[in-house]
């Protein structure tokens, strides 16, 4: 009893980026290192991709291999952690089918996520059916496996609140089943949501403003160099604002103090650069070279080990193919307690046959 798990993912629409990395990815490889858990289990969610990609199922399927390039050169490490493609485990179908029954319409309405992402997919009245209930399919996803720990950004919040809500209720109607599960969310302000290269709220692919952990030195290089600063800081010696500047933002998120000493020994530690940034004094290309620096030092390592990982990417699909047998095993128990729970195990239950059976046929 009492086992720790996580399970998280990524739909497959893209490669990942930094706001990926910091936003989840880093932590769960701490996670994974940390030896505090007993299985982990990360999925690349290609299933719930086409609830809004039904027409492009290329791009999702594409995009797999990028994902998992990504998660394995991050240091997700195959021999500790179950890396598994959705749409492999049925089990998670059949979950998700029965739990549609304890969630109303109107409760799918009021997720904030899916209302957002409605909004911003200009779905309004032809939404599809298969995307309005993925908070359904994502529950599914958490209880399959047990999950306790759901290491997320914070948007995925309403789908946790959704999953728990589940849980309560199938516990409620069919008795204790189910696992409820914790969200961890980024233990830094500006890694719950980091903000495109050009300052809008969020990085992504269709706004042109990510940098990827895939991109060349000289990609990020010339990304960091052309980004969004602070507006009202047009002389170097103009007073800057640090509060909602991305470079300041992705400063708070990658840097570590010991970076200055090789690459910027004027200050000893963040504070000391916005000190001068908000005097005044100090200009938008230093800070920005300096970004470029802490940025390379994270992403270099994770390049080199994509180089690695790409010379063998059938060894990649066997990963994968691997940790979905091992997970549709786990899944496929979860299952067997749920529909014992909902009394639809006809044939493995003995006791039903002979019930049955004595009322047609009662005993001389
Ligand atoms: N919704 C997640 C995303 O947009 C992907 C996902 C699917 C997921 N199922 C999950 C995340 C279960 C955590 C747990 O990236």
């Amino acid at each position: 009893m009492g086992s720790n798990i996580i399970l998280t993912g990524d739909r497959p629409t893209g490669k990942l980026h930094v706001g990926h990395f910091v936003g989840s990815l880093r932590r769960r490889v701490e996670l994974q290192n940390s030896g505090e858990f007993d299985k982990i289990f990360i999925m690349i969610a290609d299933a719930q991709a086409l609830t809004d990609n039904a027409e492009n199922p290329g791009k999702v399927r594409d995009n797999i291999i990028e994902v998992a390039l990504d998660y394995l050169s991050c240091g997700l490490d195959p021999a500790k952690s179950t890396l598994f493609i959705q749409s492999q485990i049925p089990e998670l179908t059949e979950l998700c089918f029965y739990y549609m029954n304890l969630v109303t319409v109107s409760r799918l309405q009021r997720n904030p996520t899916v209302k957002a992402e409605i909004q911003m997919r200009n779905f309004e009245a032809s939404i599809p059916v298969g995307f309005f209930t993925y908070p359904i399919s994502q529950a599914a996803d958490i209880t399959a496996f047990d999950a306790t720990c759901v290491p997320v950004g914070e948007d995925q919040m309403p789908m946790l609140e959704q999953t728990q809500e589940i849980v309560h209720k199938f516990n409620s109607v069919y008795g204790e089943t189910l696992v409820s599960p914790k969200i961890l969310l980024p233990e830094n302000k500006a890694c719950l949501r980091l903000p495109g290269t050009d300052g809008k709220a969020k990085m992504s692919k269709s706004l042109g403003n990510c940098i990827y952990l895939s991109d060349t030195e000289a990609d990020v290089k010339k990304k960091v160099m052309a980004m969004f600063t602070d507006p009202t800081h047009l002389q170097v010696s103009d007073p800057g604002h640090v509060e909602g500047n991305p470079v300041f933002i992705y400063l708070d998120a990658f840097c570590k103090d010991e970076y200055f000493a090789e690459y910027c020994p004027d200050y000893s530690c963040l504070q000391e650069m916005k000190d001068h940034y908000t005097r005044g004094g100090l200009g938008d290309v230093k800070v920005k070279k300096f970004l470029n620096n802490v940025l390379q030092e994270t992403l270099n390592p994770i390049r080199t080990a994509r180089e690695e990982w790409q010379k063998d990417i059938p060894g990649v699909y066997e990963i994968l193919r691997k940790g979905s047998e091992v997970a549709e095993a786990a899944a496929a128990n979860t299952l067997d307690r749920v529909k014992n729970a909902m009394k639809i195990n006809y044939f493995s239950d003995e006791e039903l046959i002979k019930s049955q059976s004595l009322k047609y046929n009662a005993e001389a």
